[in-house]
């Protein structure tokens, strides 16, 4: 259903991978976050709706999922990247002929997804909740430990103790606390945060880290 949506922005994101933002080789994983936050949006919409009762406008946040990070692919864009990315966005959807409120509220989601401060805001759209949440939650857990690990992995001279501590630093301590707002989100955060706290544990002490007489041996 989505396949032109998703090669289109695939199109803009690969192009700017040579010259644009997106250089490095782990931003040039930014099309492949779209595709998660879009699988995210859809699973948290589908549990909150069944948990909830409360209608979800499902298309609408989906195709903002696989919109929201488009602009990030242009080199140098003046406006910020959620702003650009709506102009996009609405651009590609006027030329498939979607109804001008349909638009307007696609492009009101990535807009806003980025004033993740309004998370809380008791009068945003509920898709804009889910969005939020879904951008938050696919950057954390088992994938943010693969991102540290492969950033990781580019610098020149690297062991698994520099892994180990960029893991700490960053997928770790993203972990504390619980950004979300609907309970389901918060239910997946907390089995997130538990994988990370059992992985750096576990890997801390698989490379003895946790050997305070490590030196007396
Ligand atoms: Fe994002």
């Amino acid at each position: 259903m989505y396949d032109k949506m998703f090669e289109y922005v695939k199109r803009i994101v690969d192009a700017m991978q040579i010259t644009g933002r997106l250089r490095s080789k782990t931003r040039a994983d930014r099309y492949g976050h779209s595709e998660r936050v879009f699988h995210w949006s859809r699973r948290l919409a589908d549990e909150y709706e069944k948990e909830s009762g409360v209608k979800v406008d499902k298309e609408s946040l989906e195709v903002a999922a696989i919109f929201h990070d488009v602009a990030y692919g242009i080199a140098k864009y003046p406006k910020r990247h959620s702003t650009a990315g709506a102009e996009i966005c609405r651009k590609y959807l006027v030329e498939c002929g979607y109804e001008a409120e349909k638009i307007d509220g696609i492009c009101n989601l990535i807009g806003k997804h980025s004033d993740k401060e309004a998370l809380f805001d008791p009068d945003i759209p509920i898709e804009l909740v889910l969005l939020m949440e879904a951008d938050l939650m696919e950057r954390s857990g088992a994938v943010s430990i693969v991102g540290d690990i492969w950033q990781e992995a580019m610098q020149d001279s690297v062991g698994y103790v520099h892994m180990y501590e960029h893991i700490k630093k960053f997928s770790y301590e993203q972990a504390e606390g619980n950004p979300m707002r609907t309970d389901v989100a918060k239910r997946y955060w907390e089995e997130k945060r538990r994988l990370v706290h059992m992985f750096a544990e576990q890997l801390e002490m698989d490379l003895g880290l946790d050997d305070k007489e490590k030196g007396d041996a």
